[in-house]
C-alpha cells in the first residue's frame, strides 16, 4: 500500500512536471511565433506619387506600397523614417534604418557607398515650367534661367555637371524639397524645375498652371539601397521583389498610383 502510494505519488509529479514544461513550451512559442521583425525604412517623403504625407500626416505612396508588399513576403513589419535626401545614404550606413526606398536612382557613385536591389521602377529627368512661360521650350532654353530642383537629386547633378562643362549656361537652385521649387517657380523665383518625370506628371495634374517642356533628360531606374556587404538583407529584398513582380502585386500597385486618373 505504501509502495502504491508512492508509485501514485511519482506519477503525479511526473505528470505535473510534464504540464508545466508543456505549458512553459507554448508560453515561450507564442511570442516569437507572432512577433515580427521590423524593416526600417528611410526617405525623404516629399516626392509625390512615390513617398510622401497625405493629408493625415502619414507616409504613403508607390514606393510605399512596394515595400510593404516586400516586407510582407519576408514576414517583416515596416518603419519609416523621413529626412533630407541627401542625408538618406550616409544615415544609413550609420545604422538608423535597413534600407532606403525613396524613389533613389542607381548611379555608380551611390553605389561605391550602398549596395542596390534590382532596379523597381523605369523614370527620368523631366524639365518643368509655368504653362504661361513661352520662352523655355526645351533643355537649350534654359541657358540664361534660373533652373530649380532637390538637392542631391540626379536633377540637380545634370544641371550642375552641364553648367560645368559649358553645355549650358544656367544658375542652379537646389531646395531641401521639391515642394519649395514649385512654389518658388510660382512665385517668378525660379524659370524652370528639372525633377524625376513621375513627379512633375502627378504635380501638373493637381495644378493646371504647370507644363512640362521638351524631351525626357536621361533615363534611370529606381533601386533600393541596403549598407554594403549585407548580402542576406540584398537577397531577401531581391527576392521579394522578384516574388511580387511575378504574383501581380506589383502591377496591382502601379496600376493605383499610375493608371486610371
Ligand atoms: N531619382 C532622383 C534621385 O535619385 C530623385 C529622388 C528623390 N527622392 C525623394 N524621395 N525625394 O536622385
Amino acid at each position: 500500500m505504501k509502495k502504491m502510494l508512492s508509485i501514485l505519488l511519482a506519477v503525479m509529479m511526473v505528470a505535473a512536471l510534464t504540464v508545466s514544461l508543456v505549458g512553459c513550451g507554448s508560453e515561450q512559442a507564442a511570442p516569437a511565433g507572432d512577433e515580427q521583425e521590423v524593416l526600417r525604412v528611410g526617405m525623404n517623403a516629399g516626392f509625390q506619387p512615390f513617398e510622401f504625407k497625405d493629408e493625415n500626416n502619414e507616409i504613403v505612396g508607390f514606393d510605399i506600397d512596394i515595400i510593404e508588399a516586400m516586407a510582407q513576403e519576408m514576414n517583416m513589419k515596416v518603419e519609416y523614417k523621413d529626412m533630407d535626401f541627401g542625408a538618406l545614404i550616409t544615415a544609413l550606413n550609420n545604422g538608423e534604418f535597413d534600407v532606403i526606398a525613396s524613389a533613389m536612382t542607381i548611379r555608380d557613385d551611390r553605389k561605391e557607398k550602398a549596395d542596390f536591389t534590382d532596379p523597381y521602377f523605369n523614370a527620368g529627368q523631366a524639365i518643368a515650367v509655368m504653362k504661361d512661360n513661352n520662352e523655355i521650350a526645351g533643355l537649350d532654353d534654359l541657358n540664361g534661367k534660373i533652373v530649380s530642383g532637390q538637392s542631391g537629386t540626379t536633377g540637380i547633378i545634370m544641371m550642375q555637371e552641364m553648367k560645368e562643362k559649358g553645355e549650358l549656361d544656367v544658375t542652379v537652385r537646389d531646395y531641401p524639397n521639391i515642394a519649395q521649387c514649385f512654389m518658388d517657380m510660382g512665385n517668378g523665383v525660379v524659370d524652370a524645375i528639372v525633377t524625376d518625370i513621375g513627379v512633375v506628371q502627378r504635380y501638373a495634374q493637381q495644378h493646371p498652371d504647370i507644363k512640362i517642356v521638351g524631351d525626357t533628360l536621361s533615363e534611370e531606374e529606381y533601386g533600393m539601397a541596403v549598407k554594403k556587404d549585407n548580402a542576406e538583407l540584398l537577397d531577401s529584398l531581391n527576392a521579394a521583389l522578384d516574388t511580387i513582380e511575378e504574383n501581380g502585386t506589383y502591377d496591382n500597385i502601379y496600376e493605383k498610383w499610375f493608371m486610371g486618373e
